[in-house]
């Protein structure tokens, strides 16, 4: 069956762990939105790999890879992370980039930096890799795609018409348009193999029911409609736009896995009605390694929020969970757990659509026993200690949803199946 995997709390939620552990059985992996504002971690062995724009399911030689129309891609991290992977022996032939993805040049970044310290006190908290300035482009139908960077005419003409529109940003720079045109098409030729109408592989694959994975980036949290807007990313990351971002339809996407940690982060600015801050969101933050793998950020940590987990269900249509990182509250020795927030005395259990009511309701909690036992040599659910167990099964008894996968550490192994 197809899967689409996508995090349900604000990123970070251990994608790329679950999208690796899962690609085994797979035959494609797809990413269909966002760019290089995901890092998604993978740890094999001793070695620790971080992805921005490459499918986590790159480490398996036999593979299909695809960047998928719906992402915007900045072709020197591309590059990057490819040699990367190749001097760590990684095998990148299966790679496919979609022709019909947007570019992010280096006048978006400097675009995307100007606007966040223009916004003073106010900022995004945007990771600065000119994810939203590219975006924007695409929707105001000015944006450059991969496919342009074939013919040097069309190419030109965009970019000539780019740097006239946005003079005022860069006449302050030292960008210039003869580097940034041939660094780029010098970077497109070197892929040009690898760049393809993907829709044709997916659909070829489809049609021989081989088995797709849609990984998702960012969280449900973050999505441009469906999140905490404005402190959201530029483009959806709903499991409904892998549909959209891959170009394939929507009934074939049937297992929706949503991702989530046993705990929550956010990285950036934007509501988070269970953040904990001092010692023990400290604690969490150190146990968990909760700093960016994008922009090395720390992490601001919460208790887990069934409120959001509850929306994210229902908007998604999740009907499988995976839940990371329980082995990261070990040695805790009291857990809360939000599934409700009372604002202006009255209880809300539904997700709000308002910025006021995110910054003022107060999370009504559940209280529960922690455990002490180190998780690392735990094979299987049984093997749990009791608190751990009882913590999981008020999770499943509020969402109504059995969680399938338990993870119980960064490597591949350290994953429980029910
Ligand atoms: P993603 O963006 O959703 O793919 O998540 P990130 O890779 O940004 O962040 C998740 C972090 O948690 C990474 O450092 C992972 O290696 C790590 N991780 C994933 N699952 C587990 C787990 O079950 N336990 C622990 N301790 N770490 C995990
Ligand atoms: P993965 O795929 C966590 C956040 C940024 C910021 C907001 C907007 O690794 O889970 P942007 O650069 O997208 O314009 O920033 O979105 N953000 C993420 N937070 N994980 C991510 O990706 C994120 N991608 C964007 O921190 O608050
Ligand atoms: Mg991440």
């Amino acid at each position: 069956m197809n899967t689409v995997i996508v995090g349900i709390q604000w990123g970070d939620e251990g994608k790329g762990k679950i999208t690796d552990f899962l690609a085994k059985d797979s035959d494609i992996i797809v990413r269909f939105s966002g760019g290089n504002n995901a890092g998604h971690t993978i740890v094999l062995g001793e070695k620790k790999f971080k992805l921005h724009l490459i499918p986590s399911g790159i480490f398996y030689e036999n593979k299909i890879c695809v960047l998928g129309s719906g992402m915007v891609i900045n072709l020197e991290v591309l590059k990057k992370e490819i040699n990367d992977l190749k001097n760590e022996g990684i095998n990148t032939k299966n790679l496919y980039i979609s022709e019909n993805a947007h570019l992010i040049l280096p006048y978006h970044i400097l675009i995307d930096q100007k606007q966040e310290e223009l916004r003073a006190g106010d900022k995004l908290g945007t990771t600065c890799q000119g994810i939203g300035p590219a975006y924007v482009d695409k929707v105001s139908r000015r944006g450059i795609r991969l496919i342009d960077m074939f013919d040097e005419e069309t190419f030109s003409e965009k970019l000539k018409y780019h740097f006239k529109e946005k003079e005022t940003y860069l006449k302050e720079s030292n960008l210039i348009l003869k580097e940034i045109k041939e660094t780029q098409m010098e970077i497109a030729q070197s892929l040009k193999e690898q760049v393809a109408d993907t829709t044709l592989i997916l659909s070829k694959a489809l049609k021989e029911n081989k088995k797709i994975i849609f990984e998702g980036a960012q969280g449900i949290l973050l999505d441009l409609d469906f999140g905490t807007y404005p402190y959201v990313t530029s483009c959806n990351t709903l499991a409904g736009s892998a549909a959209t971002g891959a170009g394939v339809p929507p009934y074939v996407l049937r297992k929706i896995l949503g991702v989530f940690k046993a705990y929550t982060t956010r990285v950036g600015t934007g509501p988070f009605p269970t953040e904990i801050k001092g010692i023990i969101g400290d604690y969490i933050r150190e146990k968990g390694g909760e700093f960016g793998t994008t922009t090395g950020r720390p992490r601001r940590c919460g208790f887990l929020d069934l409120v959001i987990l509850k929306y994210a269900l229902r908007i998604n249509g999740i009907n499988s969970l995976a839940l990371t990182k329980l082995d990261v509250l070990s040695g805790m020795s009291n857990l809360k757990i939000a599934y409700a927030y009372r604002y202006k005395g009255k209880e809300i259990d539904e997700f709000p659509q308002n910025l006021k009511i995110w910054n003022e309701a107060e999370p009504i909690y559940k209280e529960l026993p922690g455990w002490e036992k180190d998780l690392n040599k735990i094979n299987s659910f049984e093997e749990l200690p009791e608190e751990a167990k009882n913590y999981l099964k008020f999770i499943e008894g509020n969402l109504n949803l059995k969680i399938e996968i338990i993870s119980i550490g960064a490597e591949r192994n350290k994953t429980i199946t029910r």
